[in-house]
């Protein structure tokens, strides 16, 4: 069609607008996958007669929600979840775009390994995807030439657990990792807990009995001493460092530090860790087991406080399903990890607003756009994503943000058939999730769209994140 009849726009989406520049009433007009334009409301007649119009009202419309820490499973755990039914359950989350993890089967550490793992998704993929290769302790080397169309961040682990692939305790070989991220450009996203601790603990003490002590034998101490590990060496070499599922006070502290003092070093809070404490292991036995363990109710108030002091650079769900199957094994034998990603953004929600009553819900969802969509965006180079401004991609997320409503395990989407907020009542709600311009999720409707999500491409390297914004 000549561009004289081209339509102005393939849609319009109006509601209260949550943009880089603040939260108000307008309207997103979305042409060939991308935002055209971001108008006031009064303009929608005039700039885009007849075109359909989805008018979300007073409900807010987000970026695309990105969440940067997930394990789909794909490949070789796909009893336990796939990328068919997570990418529906971080639709129906409102993210539209996640970054997945290496600890599959095999494990994604190689450029190749990668590759495949884009092939293998391709064409099933609800939502668009990055992935953080794994830090092969063998090959650091690999690190230090990475194309940033396969990789901009890799993922190391110092702890092991039932799927972790190449665990790196020796600290030689940890040092070579961080010498080449750094010749690299490559931002090393770590589980950072020392774990040969808790191998010694398991051997005093015996084999767990009780799933309430587990946070006892996975202590706060292993976490603390790999984080002053980790920055030592971002000292040393200055290699970007993001650490993973932050759970005790004093690793924030000491992160909070090190960040103030300008080193290139992040983190991420989760959902879990900011929505249970130890205590409800009590009542939901492995079901809120995860590793790092989720530790006390002081811990929990410290990571709000850091969520709230800009302390956190962004917030992931570390969306790792196991079947219930698993959970139900022998208290020792019970896998850690929680699916989480259709839960991460509505349970942050709802714990602001429970926590924080007084505060203006513009502030608090802007909050939550920053850790959740800007804040990956930036941290790891997603170009046209995180901000709803003119030429980004049209991924756009409808919550009701007074939408009360409880979650049970017939919403659940992922797999693994179960959710730790099962019974959860949630301030607010994901409505509908549109991802390059189309409907992905319609929460009235439970109808997933068409899986054309796409294997993203590297952006140019970030212009570093500020120190007060809680990024290096
Ligand atoms: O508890 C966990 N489980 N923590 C992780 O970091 C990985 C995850 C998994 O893959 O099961
Ligand atoms: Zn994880």
């Amino acid at each position: 069609m000549g561009e004289l009849n081209r339509k102005p726009a393939d849609l319009v989406v109006s509601g209260r607008l949550v943009t880089p520049t603040g939260v108000r009433p307008g309207a997103v007009l979305v042409s060939a996958g991308r935002i055209a334009a971001v108008t006031g409301l009064t303009a929608i007649d005039e700039v885009a007669p007849g075109v359909p119009h989805l008018d979300a009202g007073d409900a807010y419309v987000l970026p695309g929600l990105i969440d940067s820490h997930v394990h789909f499973r794909t490949p070789g755990l796909e009893h336990k979840e796939d990328w068919e039914h997570a990418g529906r359950a971080a639709v129906a989350g409102g993210f539209t775009t996640v970054i997945d993890m290496p600890n599959t089967r095999p494990p994604g550490l190689s450029p190749e390994a990668i590759a495949a793992k884009a092939a293998l998704v391709a064409g099933s993929s609800l939502v668009d995807y990055r992935f953080h290769m794994g830090a092969d302790p063998d090959r650091p080397e690999l690190l230090a030439d990475l194309d940033p169309a396969i990789a901009t961040s890799a993922k190391v682990f110092m702890a092991g657990h039932q799927t972790a692939p190449t665990v790196v305790r020796d600290a030689e070989r940890l040092e070579k990792i961080f010498a080449a991220a750094a010749v690299g450009g490559v931002r090393l996203v770590l589980h950072a807990e020392r774990d040969t601790l808790f191998t010694m603990l398991d051997d005093w003490r015996g084999r767990l009995r009780d799933h309430h002590a587990y946070e006892r034998s996975r202590p706060r101490s292993g976490g603390i001493a790999a984080v002053a590990e980790v920055i030592e060496l971002v000292h040393r070499h200055g290699t970007q460092a993001h650490i993973l599922h932050v759970s005790s006070a004093e690793e924030a502290d000491l992160l909070a530090a090190a960040s103030d003092a300008g080193l290139p070093v992040t983190y991420e809070v989760t959902g879990h860790h900011l929505s249970f404490t130890d205590q409800d292991t009590l009542r939901t036995g492995a079901r809120t087991r995860l590793s790092p363990a989720i530790r006390s109710a002081a811990d929990q108030d410290r990571l709000w406080a850091a969520l709230r002091g800009g302390e956190v650079a962004a917030l992931g769900s570390d969306h790792a399903p196991h079947t219930m199957a698993e959970k139900l094994l022998p208290v020792p034998d019970a896998p850690p990890g929680i699916p989480g990603v259709q839960e991460l953004a509505v349970a942050v929600w709802t714990g602001m607003r429970r926590r924080w009553p007084d505060e203006s819900s513009d502030v608090a969802i802007a909050r939550l756009v920053d850790h959740l969509a800007a804040g990956p965006a930036e941290l790891f180079r997603l170009p046209g994503k995180g901000r709803l401004e003119p030429g980004a991609d049209a991924d756009l997320t409808v919550f009701g943000p007074d939408d009360s409503w409880m979650l049970s395990a017939y919403d659940v989407q992922s797999k693994c058939g179960w959710s730790a907020y099962e019974g959860w009542t949630m301030a607010g709600r994901v409505r509908t999730t549109i991802r390059a311009g189309e409907v992905v999720w319609d929460a009235n409707e439970q109808k997933a769209g068409s899986p054309t999500g796409r294997w993203l491409p590297a952006g140019p390297p970030g212009r570093g994140l500020t120190a007060d914004s809680g990024r290096a």
